[in-house]
């Protein structure tokens, strides 16, 4: 029961992304009399799995509130949850190039990560264009941008505990909790 709630908490964030990010579906012009589908129609992510790290673990947040944890805490949360988890759903996308040790803390932080106190966004990874942008449109039509948009971003929100991005008030974690701002 506890996980269906969890599920649903998951969708709605899901949702609250594609509606910040999805908005018009693109604008191409079309010759035939029967519209296209929108791009985010066309590939759906995996769904979220329920066995492995995240059916040991639990799809939840933190005890704590992120954003009272000291530095140690923080690491140990990484280590413990985030990354096992986080690990899992980038295998949904690709579950050799994410296997075991190719998935550490170094794709999201980064090499050198320790020294640089694991600060992110991480400037190793690329920036990304502004979220009402044309150019931030035109790439989310990509299977990459769009399992950021479904799974990634949203399920690292949940997993810290923190409000998703709220297109309305422009607050809350989106692809800038890891990306630099383009
Ligand atoms: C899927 C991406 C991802 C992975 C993998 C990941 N982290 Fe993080 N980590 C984040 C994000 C995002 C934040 C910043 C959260 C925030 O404060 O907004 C963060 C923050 C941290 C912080 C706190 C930094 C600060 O400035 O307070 C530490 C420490 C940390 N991570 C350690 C680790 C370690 C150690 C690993 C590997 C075991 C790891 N992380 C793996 C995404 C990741
Ligand atoms: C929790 C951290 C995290 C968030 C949030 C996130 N990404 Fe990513 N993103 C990554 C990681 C890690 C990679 C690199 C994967 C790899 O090395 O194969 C990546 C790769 C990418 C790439 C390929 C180019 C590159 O930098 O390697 C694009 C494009 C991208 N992300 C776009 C986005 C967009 C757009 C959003 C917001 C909708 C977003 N990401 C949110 C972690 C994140």
């Amino acid at each position: 029961m506890g996980r269906s709630v969890i599920g649903t908490a998951i969708f709605c964030a899901v949702l609250s992304v594609l509606a910040a990010c999805g908005g018009q579906g693109g604008g191409s012009a079309t010759t035939t009399a029967t519209p296209a589908p929108p791009p985010s129609a066309e590939y759906v992510p995996p769904p979220i799995p329920t066995d492995g790290a995240i059916g040991q673990l639990g799809m939840t947040g933190p005890e704590k509130p992120w954003e009272t944890m000291n530095y140690e805490e923080k690491e140990w949360y990484m280590i413990g949850k985030v990354h096992p988890i986080m690990r899992q759903i980038f295998q949904t996308y690709n579950a050799t190039k994410y296997e075991g040790l190719n998935f550490e803390c170094t794709p999201c932080h980064g090499e050198n990560a320790k020294e640089k106190k694991y600060k992110m966004p991480s400037d190793h990874l690329s920036p990304v264009p502004p979220l009402d942008s044309q150019e931030f449109k035109d790439m989310s039509k990509s299977k990459l941008v769009k399992f950021m948009m479904e799974r990634v971003t949203p399920v690292q929100a949940h997993l810290l505990g923190v409000a998703p991005y709220d297109a309305n008030t422009k607050q809350g974690f989106s692809c800038y909790g890891c990306h630099p701002q383009g």
